[in-house]
């Protein structure tokens, strides 16, 4: 985890030395002069000319009366292929494979041909289709967007004809992004939508604005009448830091929101194919300031699926909430709901500041040997062949070069070139040395050209070629003795006629070119030291930037920690002088008090655990800001000296260990049971998944589960347990070790407390609360751990053997068959295996409530208010 997160920053800052300077781009202005280049004045970006990354087609302009509209000026030219059926870009990604680049094409027709035409056609990334292109009228603007990690070192983008309109391109961009980000494992991902919430500038954003120049479609919702509103903030988000998508901060500074602070919000997509897969990335950050009492939360669904719980935007920070899988369907729902749990104060809506959607892309077809395309680029290049040479050899089978056959063995390998014939196309030059990495040719072709040089040696090394024909050239010297010898003994059918100066003895004499092994090893060392310093300067800015942020503190509100923090002459008064103790628990003894008429426990740290205890006002700022209606709540603290005392709100009945040890005057019925079940999930689930970091509780336990005067259950004694030593163990370590029973075991093999090891004693409570009985008790054979007893009589069928005796008949045994089994699932001895919190809430809901359906599971659906994502985009002039 740790590395993974140093490795994220490093990766950060080395693209961060880069990308002032635009090196993670490439930008293709096409058809504008040879060689030419100019810098955009509204981004910045420096576009050049795409005459050296294509070799046919012709340069164009758009029609005059557009050429002064205001179009961006990338649009005004284009190149258009007349010729051929497929015509390919072939580009150098600009840090090589291995790496995530987002490959965006653009298009506007601007009857560059007078034709006032709206040709279509179709657009390939290298061998697979990437999309149709379709211009409706001269000033329609199409941006095609990929995003993928190239299996080579270059991509290729082609246009193929269709006969309905000549295809063109307008412009070209590769932008580097962060391999962390986008993760799928699909190919590619396609762009759908990407939309800036709450605009207020009608504007797309795009570089310098956003570090990968990805450009954000407006929309606002300035109308009276729209449920949304927009929010913005003047503020910078993610100033300093951010998270690795970093979607443009001008974008998140904007959001929507329901005008109906009881709202809710649903964004549907209705996909042109539902079998289509999607992959959406939501972006969030708060970017209102509010009171205390005010908090915005809510819980972020895709169809049935929950994404995030409680999910709570942080303030002027970027937290992206995306899909772990893709989604597919008729219509795609994302919901952003508030939760139906109370959670003490007011809530405010939810918000949007930005989303993007992406199709999840496979590629089908297999591109040729990257060794043979390399080669055949190189035959192609260094004879200038005019063929209809034009991106992949062999791949799709319909476009494959004139001159060439391929052969794929099955479907998951790449497919090879087996023959080539360049005959009569006036070839010129020696034999190039590309030919010898062909090599699975059987046949080749080179007759009747200009070619000069000697044979060289390395056709006796194409282990397949059988057919070699290099009659009609200007060859010289002599023919290598072992394809002599292969053609003696029949197995290479070998012509060499017609090269009047070829020798067949040895009489001829080759010229040995001198290397020069000591300029290759000064440019070595150049390079060597060049890499060092670069290195040495990305670990200074690396560290720097590291300190810098670890000066953006949390900021403390003096006022408000004012109001909560107690002296402890205070604390003495409260309590009056610790009159009545309410009992002891895991850190000291908790007291009896009154603060302005209402009750307080108020817990007196042991002075043995207030040592230990370090970074206390951090935790306990923290804590303070936990609010559940299953959880306890922190309502002060003191931290005097030695005297630390932790104020708590007041519960009437105390804690579920009482009542199930029998020592109260009644026993709990089995609805109580399942309700003070539920609402203990409640709060466990809101600790992990509510809370920012979250927190594990590390001691659940029945005496830490407090009853009020409506049996409504509370979590308490959270969050504290990490800096606290454990009472009467005489070490002052921070581990504190849970309570035997309750303790996840694999706690002793990894030392380390997690979500799941909650779970895990979780499921021990809901087994004491279904069976009544201690977690281990004497009374049962060999002190067997209650998992184990009710699993056995489980097993055996013996669901009435289970249940607390006290309770009679009076149990429904439906229910008691299932949360049996949900608290074996959480006692798994596998943290893996074993449930979230979700979803032991969700189970446990069940069967409080009986079957749910899925939008009860949601919240309140009819407080939903829809966003249609379908509605056209319309590309904006700038
Ligand atoms: C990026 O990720 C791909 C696989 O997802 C991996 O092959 C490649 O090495 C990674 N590149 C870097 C620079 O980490
Ligand atoms: C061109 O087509 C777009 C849709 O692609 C449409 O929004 C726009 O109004 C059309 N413009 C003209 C001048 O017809
Ligand atoms: C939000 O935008 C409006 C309109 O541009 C502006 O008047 C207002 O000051 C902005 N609010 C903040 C908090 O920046
Ligand atoms: C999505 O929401 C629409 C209402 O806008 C509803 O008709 C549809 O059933 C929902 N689909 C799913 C899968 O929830
Ligand atoms: C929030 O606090 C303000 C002032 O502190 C108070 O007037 C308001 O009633 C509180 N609202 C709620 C819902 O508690
Ligand atoms: C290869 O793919 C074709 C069509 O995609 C399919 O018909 C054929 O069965 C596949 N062959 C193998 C060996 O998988
Ligand atoms: C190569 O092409 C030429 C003409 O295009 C043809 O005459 C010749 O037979 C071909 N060679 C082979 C080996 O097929
Ligand atoms: C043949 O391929 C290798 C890579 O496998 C490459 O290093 C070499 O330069 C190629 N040879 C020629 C002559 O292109
Ligand atoms: C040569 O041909 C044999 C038989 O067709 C095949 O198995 C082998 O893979 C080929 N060698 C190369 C380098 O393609
Ligand atoms: C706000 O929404 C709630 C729930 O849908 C509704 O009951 C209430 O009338 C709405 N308020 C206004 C002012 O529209």
């Amino acid at each position: 985890m740790l590395s993974s997160v140093s490795f994220t920053s490093f990766a950060l800052l080395l693209f961060l030395v880069h990308a002032q300077d635009q090196s993670g781009f490439i930008s293709i202005d096409c058809g504008i002069p040879d060689d030419s280049s100019y810098n955009d004045e509204t981004t910045g970006i420096k576009y050049v000319s795409d005459s050296a990354f294509v070799d046919s087609g012709t340069r164009k302009s758009v029609a005059a009366q557009f050429q002064k509209i205001g179009f961006d000026r990338h649009l005004l030219n284009l190149r258009s292929f007349p010729e051929g059926k497929r015509n390919c870009y072939h580009v150098q990604t600009p840090r090589g494979k291995g790496f995530k680049y987002l490959i965006r094409t653009r298009f506007m027709y601007g009857n560059y041909d007078g034709q006032g035409g709206a040709p279509e056609f179709d657009l390939y990334l290298g061998v697979n289709f990437w999309d149709s292109v379709k211009l409706d009228n001269a000033t329609t603007i199409l941006n095609k967007e990929m995003i993928t990690i190239p299996l080579t070192d270059h991509v290729q983008v082609c246009v193929v004809d269709k006969n309905t309109g000549t295809p063109f391109l307008s412009v070209l961009e590769i932008r580097g992004l962060l391999n962390t980000t986008y993760e799928t494992s699909y190919d590619a991902l396609r762009l759908e939508r990407r939309l800036d919430y709450g605009s207020i500038s009608d504007l797309p954003f795009r570089y310098k604005d956003d570090i990968y120049d990805r450009i954000w479609t407006p929309r606002s919702f300035s109308s009276p009448l729209s449920e949304f509103k927009t929010v913005n903030t003047s503020l910078t988000v993610d100033q300093g830091f951010h998270n690795g998508y970093q979607p443009a901060p001008t974008v998140m500074s904007t959001a929507a929101t329901p005008r109906n602070e009881s709202q809710s919000m649903l964004l549907v997509l209705k996909p042109l194919d539902p079998n289509a897969k999607f992959y959406a990335y939501m972006h969030f950050a708060e970017i209102e300031e509010f009171k205390n009492n005010l908090t915005r939360q809510f819980d972020v669904w895709v169809d049935n699926t929950v994404l995030s719980r409680f999910f709570k935007p942080r303030y002027l920070f970027t937290d992206t909430v995306s899909t772990p899988e893709p989604v597919s369907g008729a219509s795609l729902n994302f919901s952003l709901y508030q939760p139906t749990s109370d959670l003490g104060g007011f809530v405010l809506p939810p918000i949007i500041n930005a989303l993007e959607i992406y199709q999840a892309i496979e590629f089908l077809q297999i591109p040729t040997d990257p060794l043979d395309v390399d080669a055949m680029r190189k035959i192609k290049n260094r004879y200038r062949v005019e063929k209809n040479w034009q991106g992949d050899p062999c791949v799709p089978v319909e476009y494959s070069w004139e001159g060439v056959e391929c052969i794929q063995n099955d479907n998951s390998t790449n497919p090879r070139v087996v023959s080539l014939n360049i005959s009569f196309s006036e070839l010129a030059g020696q034999i190039d040395p590309a030919f010898s990495n062909l090599t699975s040719l059987k046949k080749l072709d080179i007759s009747s050209n200009s070619l000069t040089g000697n044979i060289p040696d390395f056709f006796t090394n194409l282990p397949n070629l059988t057919e070699l024909n290099l009659e009609g050239n200007k060859l010289t010297g002599i023919i290598p003795a072992k394809l002599l010898e292969r053609s003696k003994d029949g197995s290479l059918s070998l012509r060499f006629g017609r090269n009047p100066k070829l020798c067949l003895s040895a009489s001829c004499q080759n010229i040995k070119k001198k290397k020069n092994g000591q300029i290759i090893l000064l440019v070595a060392l150049i390079i060597g030291i060049v890499i060092a310093l670069l290195t040495a300067i990305a670990l200074f800015w690396h560290f720097k930037k590291r300190k810098q942020r670890g000066a953006v503190g949390v900021r403390n509100g003096p006022l408000e920690t004012a109001k909560r923090y107690f002296k402890y002459s205070k604390v003495v008064n409260i309590t009056n002088n610790f009159e009545r103790v309410l009992g002891k628990g895991g850190f000291g003894k908790v007291y009896y008090g009154v603060i302005n008429g209402e009750q307080v426990a108020v817990k007196i740290l042991s002075e043995e655990s207030a040592q230990g205890y370090k970074e206390f006002r951090a935790e306990v700022e923290i804590l303070m800001r936990v609010h559940h209606t299953n959880l306890t709540s922190l309502v002060g603290y003191c931290n005097e000296g030695n005297h630390i005392a932790l104020i708590y709100e007041y519960m009437a009945n105390e804690n579920l260990g009482d009542y199930l040890a029998g020592k109260r005057s009644f026993i709990l019925s089995w609805e109580e049971r399942l309700k003070i079940s539920l609402d203990a999930a409640q709060g466990l689930e809101y600790l992990h998944y509510g809370c920012n970091p979250p927190i594990v509780h590390r001691d659940v336990k029945p005496t830490n589960i407090l009853l009020d005067e409506k049996l409504q259950a509370k979590i308490a004694d959270f969050g504290l347990s990490r800096s606290f030593p454990v009472e009467g163990s005489g070490q002052v370590t921070t581990v504190v070790a849970g309570t035997i029973g309750y303790l996840d075991p694999e706690y002793y093999s990894t030392r380390q407390m997690s979500e799941k090891s909650d779970v895990y004693s979780f499921g021990v409570v809901l087994l004491e609360v279904i069976t009544g009985q201690p977690v281990i008790a004497s009374l049962r054979a060999e002190n067997r751990h209650i998992s184990d007893h009710v699993n056995s009589m489980l097993a055996k069928g013996d669901i009435k053997g289970i249940v607390d005796q006290r309770l009679g008949e009076k149990f429904n045994a439906g229910s008691a068959w299932r949360i049996s089994e949900i608290a074996l699932a959480c006692t798994e001895q596998r943290s893996a295996q074993r449930p979230t919190m979700i979803q032991v809430v969700m189970e446990l809901k069940q069967i409080v409530f009986g079957r749910e359906t899925d939008q009860e599971n949601h919240g309140d659906s009819t407080k939903l208010i829809t966003v249609n994502l379908n509605s056209e985009e319309a590309p904006q002039a700038r």
